[in-house]
């Protein structure tokens, strides 16, 4: 299936890449998720992409429409593996083989998809998971590196694993190491990717380190200076970004990797859902993470030698993702769900500041609000159930919603499961509470949205049955409601 062209590119590129890594500029790319409710067609995605000239972009999985739309674009692709199907293409060569083939060799070839990278599993080592996909990691990539071989990709196309932060610990960066129950595992992975001149992947979050710990100084989190600086040794640290990465550097060298390069695979701040994910807090340490890395100064334990690839997460909001982590994590897009700048951002590839998306085909102007002639006192319920279904997370403590008043959380409520329902007008129903208005009632910096259409889209179909099931539970539960009065 490989085409000579990318055999030789792939070779030039190693060679150009060994000979110039320790000097070379990194990367800008971006992370795109799509777990969102309002999905822009891909097209329009990748267009957003080209007019920012953001080159490189990071995949969760391997959608079809996502892949086609990315088909001669020329941007640079790593695509991803869910951790669920490790087990499959670590205990069987032929599914690895056809995941390869209906996943990445149908999109490559002259003109075609830009794949470089294969990201096998997502954070499997998180503690949270309790181990349970750490030993599929190597048999999944063992397989697959096979399967590159047979497929004739294996000198173009890296298998990497992004790791979580959390993988390894310190309370010093030079004292870095691997948690214990990884050592073993992560020896191999990093021979195995030493091997195979691939990097090490690794997801660095201060936002979290921050919300998650009420006494992390929040100035260390950012790239201005700080008053809590981090001293080890004759290396002091100002920002927790570099203090992080040098723990890694650390670790990898106690495994006698010291030199292994690194490539940032997420990080950035959310802009809502929490106290400290706000927009001024996001374009500030997006803005300083762009000009510390591409000011090439490295780190204490690296100098002058940049991580190899950034990818900021993330390029879009995904406000249909799990709040597990908290309301902030529907917020940690550069752009709105519809593609629109959030705030300032230089990315330092060519264009001074963000660019919108264009030709976004929004549904009509209209929302669904409370009606302001009715009595309100039964709404808790259709509020509830509004909620559970669509986003509500702006209005929470620290959201950018919070503050619009009781009637003003009720409205946001019905608007967003309306949108939800593509404005199908029974869904702004709620037993005659609510109402279409053609008048934007967003206050503020509290955004009520007017959904999207994705009329390109092929995968709908799981969507629309989601559609029907949450609304008949609605109305179910909407006729309990009715009778228990
Ligand atoms: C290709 O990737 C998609 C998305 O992750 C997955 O659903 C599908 O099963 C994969 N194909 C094969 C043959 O494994
Ligand atoms: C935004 O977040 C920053 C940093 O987390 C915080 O210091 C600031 O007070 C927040 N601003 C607003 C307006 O909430
Ligand atoms: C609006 O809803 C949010 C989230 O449930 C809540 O914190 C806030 O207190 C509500 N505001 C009013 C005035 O009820």
């Amino acid at each position: 299936m490989l085409e000579p062209r990318f055999v030789g590119a792939g070779f030039l590129w190693l060679l150009a890449w060994s000979i110039w890594a320790p000097m070379a500029e990194s990367a800008i790319g971006v992370n795109w998720g799509t777990v969102s409710f309002h999905k822009l067609k891909p097209s329009t995605v990748v267009d957003l992409l080209k007019e920012n000239k953001i080159p490189k972009v990071k995949l969760f999985e391997a959608e079809p429409d996502v892949l086609r739309a990315l088909v001669g674009s020329g941007i640079q692709i790593m695509v991803g593996i869910p951790n669920d199907m490790l087990s499959l293409l670590g205990s069987s060569p032929s599914a690895a083989d056809l995941w390869l083939r209906q996943n990445v060799s149908a999109y490559m070839g002259k003109g075609g998809a830009d794949i470089r990278y294969i990201a096998v599993g997502n954070e499997p080592f998180l503690t949270s998971y309790n181990g349970q996909y750490q030993n599929l990691v190597m048999p999944a990539i063992l397989n697959l590196q096979q399967s590159l071989v047979k497929a004739n990709l294996a000198g173009y196309v890296k298998l990497v694993v992004p790791c979580n932060a959390d993988a390894y610990e310190s309370a010093l960066p030079s004292q870095g190491a691997f948690r214990p129950e990884l050592t073993q595992i992560i020896t191999q992975l990093v021979q195995f990717l030493n091997s195979n001149g691939s990097p090490f992947v690794v997801n660095i979050y201060p936002f979290l380190s921050l919300y998650d710990n009420g006494d992390f100084p929040q100035d260390y989190a950012f790239f201005e200076g700080t008053t809590h600086p981090v001293t080890d040794g004759t290396n002091v640290y100002t920002n927790a970004f570099d203090g992080n990465y040098d723990t890694l550097v650390a670790a990898l060298n106690k495994l006698g990797y010291g030199q292994m390069p690194i490539v940032i695979g997420e990080i950035g701040w959310p802009s809502d859902g929490a106290i400290g994910a706000n927009v001024t807090a996001a374009r500030v340490f997006n803005q300083g993470l762009i000009d510390h890395i591409m000011g090439n100064k490295g780190t204490p334990l690296r100098p002058n030698a940049p991580p190899m690839d950034v990818y900021i997460f993330g390029l879009l909001d995904e406000g249909a993702k799990s709040t597990l982590p908290g309301n902030f994590e529907r917020h940690w897009g550069i752009f709105s769900f519809d593609g629109q700048a959030k705030y300032q951002l230089n990315l330092r590839l060519g264009n001074k500041e963000l660019r919108n998306a264009k030709n976004v085909q929004y549904l009509p102007s209209r929302w669904c609000v409370a009606n302001p002639s009715t009595d309100l006192t039964n709404v808790a319920n259709h509020m509830r159930i509004a909620c559970s279904v669509a986003d509500c997370t702006t209005l929470n403590y620290g959201g950018s919603c919070n503050g619009i008043g009781e009637k003003g959380n009720i409205s946001y409520a019905f608007n967003s499961y309306y949108q939800l329902q593509m404005q199908d007008s029974r869904s702004c129903d709620f037993d005659g509470l609510g109402m279409i208005t053609f008048l934007d009632p967003s206050v503020g910096d509290c955004r009520f949205l007017v959904g999207v259409t994705d009329k390109s889209s092929h995968s709908s179909s799981s969507h629309t049955t989601y559609h029907w099931y949450s609304l008949v539970l609605f109305f179910i539960l909407q006729g309990m409601f009715y009778f228990s009065m």
